[in-house]
Parts: C-alpha cells; structure tokens; sequence
C-alpha cells in the first residue's frame, strides 16, 4: 500500500504538471489516501490487547477443581483453564504475600526491592510482609507493569489487597493504578467484628482493617460480606468506562480469598462441602465468572488476556482453614514446592485452549509476557528477572530460563536447574526454628519426585556433576545481586491507618 500510494502520489502529480489533473484521479488519489490511514488506524487494537490478573490469597495448588480437588467446586475458575493454557511448574517469587506481589508488579526477585526483612528469627522473621505499622513500602523508583502501561495509554484499575505499604503516599494511586478499592494489607492484621479478630485484647494492636477507595478511608473496619460483591461491580465498571473512553486497560483484582480468617458472604455460607474454605472459594470463584463473562459479553475477550493464579502456597498450619499444597511438600512461607508453586493459567487472543506449559515459569514473567505483548520495551536500566512465554505460547518454543533461585526474605534458600531443586537452607514457615544449612544440599529431582520425597545421594558422580552446575549458577545469580534496602525493618504505630482518631478508628457506613 505504502507503494501503491507513492505511484499514485507521483501519477497525479505528473498529471497536475501537465495540467491534466482529472476528477478521476483525484477520486483514486484519496481512495488510496484513505484505505492507507484506514489500515493504518486498524492495526493499532491488535498492538494494545487489555491485561486482566486475578490473584487469589494463601490458596493452594491443590484447591481447584482443575488440580483436583474433590469438594472444592472452581467451575468458572476450570472454565478458564480450559479455555486456555495451564502452567505446571510456575513458582511465586516469594512465599509470602507482599514480596510475591511485589515479584508480580515489577518482574523483578523481591530482594531487589528491598521487599525483605533483614531477621531471620523468631519472631521478628514473622515480620516478612507489611503490617499496619510498617513504615516502609514498595520504593517509587521501581517500575510497575501499570505504570508502564498507563505511561502507554492504558487505563489501570486495582481491585483487593495491596500489601506494599500505605504510609508516605505508597497506596496504589501512587504505583501505576488510575483507580483503587481494596484493603492495603491482609485483613486479619486488623479486627473485622465477627471474625474472631477482636479488636481491643492486649496482644491486638492493630487499628480495624480499613477499605480504602484510592487514597480515602470510606469504611473502617470493611464490610467484608459485601467486598466481593463490590469489587466485582467496581471491575466491571472499570472495564466499561474505559472501552467506552475506547482505551486498553489493566485490571488488577487481588481477592482475599482464602487468606484466614475465612469469610463467605450469605449466599455461599454454608454452601460448600469442603466447609467455610469451600465457602470462601466458591465466592472468589463466582467474582472470577461474572467478570470473565462480562467480558465475553462485551466483546472484549478477543483483545484480553487473563491471567490467574494465587500469591504463595496454602497456610496449612492454620488447620482446617487452610488450603491444600495437592501432592507438594511445605506451606505458605517455606521454599519447599508448596510454598512457592503455584497454579497458573493464562487465556488470550491465540494462546490454546487446553495447552500445559511444563517449563519452569514465574509469575514475574507476567511482566515481561504483558509488555511483550503490548509491543512496550523492558526497562533497560535494572536487571529484569521475569522472562517472556510468547516463544513457548505461539511459536511452539520453550521458555528461556534454565534456572530458578527460591528465596525467602534475602536468604537464597534453593535452586531449581532443569528437573533438579537444591535446598542450602531450609526452615519452617511459621515456627521458632532457625535455618538449618544443607551442605551438601539436599538434592531432588523434582519432575520425577514433586513431592520432594526421595532426595538423591549426592555421593554418587552423577549428582555430584549436577550439584556443580546448580553451584556455579548460584554463583554467578549472587555475584551479580544488588539487594535494595529492607522495606520491612521499620515501624511506627503512629501509621496505622485510622479514618477518626476521636472514634477508636471506626467509620459507616456499613
Ligand atoms: C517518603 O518516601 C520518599 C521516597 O521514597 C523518601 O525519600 C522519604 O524519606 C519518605 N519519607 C518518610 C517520612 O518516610
Ligand atoms: C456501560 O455503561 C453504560 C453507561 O453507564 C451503560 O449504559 C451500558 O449499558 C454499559 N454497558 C454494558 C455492556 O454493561
């Protein structure tokens, strides 16, 4: 066309200098003028697909209908799967919540972030996420997927839990989203009534879990028998605002589901067979449904990519309120498989419906996966640990990583190479026990062992070759790491978000 136009351009102008110049030509001049704008204009949408990332909270790999669970019904959330591609072996970045959402949001390991806390025993260890006090946040010199976005274009909305920090302008609006209603921190670090988080005992200090809608308190404590509900109907305006301003937009929704305590709304209490937990997923797994069909309804799913997956493995140790790890070893907060494994799907314009991915993928790929599809270039001036699934998702390729270092905290605890995981250090998620260091590691293989079983003797030549690769990997990834400052170290109880000092920190309306 960029030809044809050239010719015409040139043909009319030798008819003009010949005086000439016929209503014909002048009619195939803008024809031509036309169609090429036209053309042009067109391939602008397939180069701004939407994003949407549904995140769940302390749910396990095996808490799905689609990895099995027999009680558990996900019937939207299988529905996804099916329509897309599954990830098997994807790992958080972290096995807690505001260092894996940290990994999320900017592609990058948590250390660098300084998404940390620098003690590694009990209990300031348990300080691995931010709590109402904390002082510290996500820094604003990282750089979020929504601010790139928006930097591009993009309309940008968060739905649910934030968990990088609320003190010193660090909520949301602060990070890349347009628009935000939600919870800054998990809500047991607060005392909804009603949910066996009393507010006033000696050990509670923490002020009532706030709803925020961008930087306000609108309610205090929230109202989490309506929350879903809400940030389902604030996803689906979102998504109608911006299609009808005619822009692309990321959508953020981070339930709270199923993070303890354990809430369901009244028309799915009582509902599940796998007790409150059912109840819980059951409702996150409704929100999931009726914004996927909204997009379906309006057309929009030919330009979206939706991406699930939940923060970190399953808090077994809270008991029957925690969720299930399936056939992996470990929990929340640990660097065994079931801490950091998590499942993974991702549906979009040309990725296969039914398709398993088996590489080693992490969720800080789905950075790099959104901006390489959105045609937007990485940023150049930090290392980027996220790599891009469009080779193995439309070119029948692999996914370009060999290697997958587990940390908790800044404590480099594992490596995965290929099929083999090395534990240097392993400790409990929630306990009083120290690190324990492994030398040599503690080797499996994890396609053949999952569930982290069988370690292999690492007496024998074979391993030993093994182990001296994953050495030299671990080696060359510490050399080149520059830790940012601990964001965790530091608190104030002055920070704690409160809406009325004068009113013990509680606000309607309910
Ligand atoms: C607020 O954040 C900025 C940017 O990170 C930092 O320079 C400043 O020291 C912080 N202020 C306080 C009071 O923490
Ligand atoms: C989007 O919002 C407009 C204006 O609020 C409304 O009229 C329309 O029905 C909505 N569209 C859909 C598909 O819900």
């Amino acid at each position: 066309l960029n030809f044809l136009f050239i010719f015409f351009y040139f043909f009319y102008l030798f008819f003009c200098l010949c005086e000439l110049m016929s209503s014909f030509l002048l009619f195939l001049y803008s024809f031509f003028l036309f169609v090429y704008f036209e053309v042009v204009s067109l391939q602008i949408p397939s180069n701004t697909p939407n994003f949407v990332i549904f995140f769940a909270d302390d749910v396990g790999y095996g808490d799905f209908g689609f990895t099995g669970h027999p009680t558990i019904l996900t019937p939207n959330i299988d529905y996804l799967a099916a329509q897309g591609t599954r990830f098997t072996q994807l790992y958080t970045s972290a096995p807690v919540c505001s260092p894996s959402r940290a990994g999320l949001l900017t592609g990058r390991l948590p250390i660098r972030s300084g998404i940390y806390t620098s003690h590694n025993s009990y209990p300031y260890d348990q300080f691995r996420v931010f709590y109402p006090f904390s002082t510290g946040s996500l820094p604003p010199s990282e750089i979020t997927l929504p601010q790139l976005l928006k930097e591009h274009g993009y309309s940008t909305a968060m739905m649910g839990k934030w968990h990088l920090g609320h003190y010193n302008n660090s909520l949301p609006l602060h990070r890349g989203f347009d628009e935000w209603f939600g919870i800054p921190y998990s809500h047991d670090e607060g005392c909804p009534p009603g949910y066996q988080m009393p507010c006033e005992t000696s050990q509670h200090i923490y002020t009532p879990t706030p709803l925020y809608d961008g930087d306000t308190i609108i309610q205090q404590p929230v109202n989490l028998d309506t929350l879903i509900q809400r940030m389902t109907d604030r996803a689906i305006s979102f998504i109608n605002e911006s299609s009808l301003d005619g822009k692309p937009f990321f959508l953020y929704v981070a339930y709270p589901e199923a993070h303890v305590p354990l809430f369901a709304s009244s028309a799915f209490l009582g509902q599940s067979l796998r007790g409150l937990y059912g109840d819980a997923m059951s409702e996150m797994d409704n929100s999931v449904g009726t914004i996927y069909s909204y997009l379906v309804q309006s057309g929009l799913l030919s330009s979206t990519y939706v991406f699930f997956s939940s923060d970190n493995g399953p808090w077994t140790s809270m008991g029957i309120d925690g969720g299930s790890a399936g056939l992996f070893r470990g929990q929340k907060g640990e660097t065994w498989e079931g801490g950091m494994r998590v499942p993974g799907i991702l549906v979009g314009p040309s990725v296969s419906p039914f398709g398993i991915v088996t590489d080693i993928a992490s969720q800080m790929d789905v950075f790099v996966t959104f901006l390489d599809l959105a045609g937007i270039s990485l940023p150049t001036d930090r290392p980027i640990d996220g790599v891009s699934w469009t080779n193995v998702l439309f070119q029948s390729g692999r996914i370009p990583r060999h290697c997958y270092f587990l940390y908790r905290d800044s404590l480099l605890m594992a490596a995965r190479c290929g099929a083999y995981k090395a534990h240097y250090i392993t400790q409990c998620g929630y306990c009083e026990n120290p690190p324990v260091s492994h030398s040599p590691p503690i080797l499996y293989n994890i396609q053949v062992d999952p569930s982290e079983s069988f370690p292999l003797n690492t007496t024998e030549p074979q391993y030993q070759t093994i182990l001296h690769i994953i050495d030299e990997a671990v080696h060359e990834h510490q050399s080149g790491m520059e830790a940012g400052i601990s964001q965790l170290d530091s608190y104030d109880l002055k920070v704690e978000p409160c809406c009325d000092l004068a009113d013990r920190c509680v606000c309607g309306p309910w």
